[in-house]
């Protein structure tokens, strides 16, 4: 891996992005502008002073080299652009093939358990969720996460806009989000029983009937008394569980008027409410006089503290591409992670600094702290990208290739995921009569699928007059000579 933890690097993000590593880092959070059309300074007289940002996006933005890449390697991704062509404008194209050849980047330097967090409003939000629905794939879309930001706002005609939105996707399966809890507030209202024998407060409400339907025991025995369980259900627990529990507390079963079995859930047990996708208990207005830098959109701490938590451990690596004034590397450090923050702004390094300094308790960069590894970093700043390591492992992309009997040969192509690229094929084909002939993961891809279409002689990536068990056996050599290099 060759980025190091407590770095600020200061440049183009694409720049650096593009030079990081594959696979190796644990959580991104992108907090990019979100095309709102007009440009944020930071008020004169805060910390922030002389901090501006540009979310203006125009036809320039859309670099024409880009469109080729899309074209090429992420076909999905081009035709969804050129779809909004038709009918967005050139504003938001621009926009979402910006934030697209970064989001591309974001995804290839994840580690495979990792995940991203995209922070937007409802500007661009459903242009947003459908790339990234394209690079990441809809089955790894995780929630979105709306985020009460404030009380009350006034936006003319429209109803007042008070939530953005934070789109999580996993990059795979392995990626395991972690439970979060906040307290709950007036606990006593919740837990409002008090056990006569004990003086443990519990939860008549929130008592759970021991019945569930099932293959578990239909009867079970509790102080010499038997109870059935009702038509249709069956007891959550035999009676060598509820042995062992009532073993551990005598008093946790309690039968109700109706005669029902019931366990009881104690305040002292209580780990709080479990966060859900609806966050309304962070207002920005909240953040602490001191936390406040006046740095235009500064997110509060709390918000990345419990994104942090939700999706990484201590030691991981979290990216902040678009870092502002380094709200997630201060989250991050309280939190023992490791981070890297970017931001074309050269204000990101001096408020990082100065915050950690602030902010992370018994932090002072001038003692070269000791990092979670035990390492005495300091804080790095760096204006050139990093050097690609001789040894990062490139993304990989299937060679496929698909036949059709209304069209004469074979078509060879490269995609990421091939499911979701025959499944465009056949929209297009009122037949369905797509067929995927063979599909193989390489790291060539782009080398061998240009050395096949030259070898065959491919009209629009279509080989005519080669028997597929050639083309196949091309292919597996074409990969084989280039893992040997
Ligand atoms: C919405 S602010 C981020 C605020 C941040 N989350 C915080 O809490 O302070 C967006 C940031 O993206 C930066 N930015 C915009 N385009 C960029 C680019 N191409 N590369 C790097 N940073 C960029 C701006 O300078 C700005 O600081």
């Amino acid at each position: 891996m060759n980025i190091n933890n407590r770095t600020i690097y200061c440049k183009d993000n694409l720049d650096i992005l593009r030079n990081i590593d594959s696979e190796c880092v644990d959580m991104i959070y992108l907090d990019p502008p979100f095309n709102k059309k007009k440009s944020f300074t930071a008020p004169i007289g805060t910390t922030a002073k002389g901090a501006s940002f540009k979310d203006i996006f125009g036809k320039e933005d859309f670099k024409e080299e880009w469109r080729e890449e899309f074209r090429v390697e992420h076909k999905e991704l081009f035709n969804f652009i050129e779809t909004m062509e038709f009918y967005a404008n050139e504003s938001d194209v621009a926009y979402i093939a910006y934030m697209g050849i970064r989001i591309i980047e974001c995804h290839r330097i994840l580690k495979d358990d990792g995940c991203l967090f995209y922070h937007c409003d409802d500007t661009m939000q459903h242009y947003i969720k459908i790339m990234l629905d394209i690079v990441f794939g809809r089955e790894n879309f995780r929630n979105e996460i709306n985020w009460k930001r404030t009380s009350s706002h006034n936006d003319g005609l429209k109803l007042g806009r008070i939530t953005d939105a934070i789109l999580y996707f996993a990059k795979s399966n392995d990626h395991l989000s972690k439970k979060v809890y906040t307290e709950r507030p007036n606990p006593k209202d919740y837990y409002e029983s008090i056990e006569p024998e004990t003086g443990r407060r519990y939860s008549r409400k929130n008592s759970h009937a021991l019945e569930r339907s099932g293959d578990s025991p239909k009867e079970l025995t509790f102080n010499g008394k038997k109870y059935i369980a009702p038509e249709g259900k069956r007891f959550r627990w035999n009676q060598k569980t509820l042995d062992a529990e009532i073993e551990k507390n005598p008093f946790v079963l309690y039968e109700t008027k109706g005669g029902k079995l019931r366990q009881k859930y104690y305040l002292d047990e209580d780990p709080g409410i479990m966060i859900q996708d609806l966050w309304e208990d962070i207002p920005s207005m909240n953040m602490s006089k001191s936390e406040r830098t006046g740095y235009p959109t500064q997110k509060p701490i709390v918000l990345l503290e419990r994104i942090i938590k939700i999706s990484t451990n201590e030691k991981d690596f979290v990216l902040d591409p678009f870092c502002g004034c380094a709200t997630a590397a201060v989250a991050a450090e309280k939190l023992k992670r490791q981070w890297v923050g970017i931001d074309i702004s050269i204000k990101a390094l001096e408020l990082v600094k100065q915050r950690l300094k602030e902010e992370v308790e018994g932090f002072n960069e001038d003692d070269r702290q000791y990092d979670v590894f035990g390492s005495n970093k300091p804080i790095s700043f760096q204006t050139e990208p990093p050097t690609l390591s001789k040894h990062s492992s490139k993304p990989k992309k299937h060679i496929y290739i698909i036949s059709n009997p209304n069209h004469i040969g074979f078509k060879v192509g490269i995609a990421k995921n091939v499911k979701q690229r025959l499944n465009g094929y056949q929209t297009s084909d009122p037949n369905r009569a797509f067929k995927l002939e063979f599909s193989t993961k390489t790291e060539f891809y782009r080398e061998v699928e240009s050395e096949i279409h030259k070898y065959f002689k491919a009209d629009h990536e279509w080989i005519k007059g080669v028997n597929l068990k050639i083309i196949i056996k091309k292919i597996k050599s074409l990969i084989k000579k280039h893992d040997q290099k």
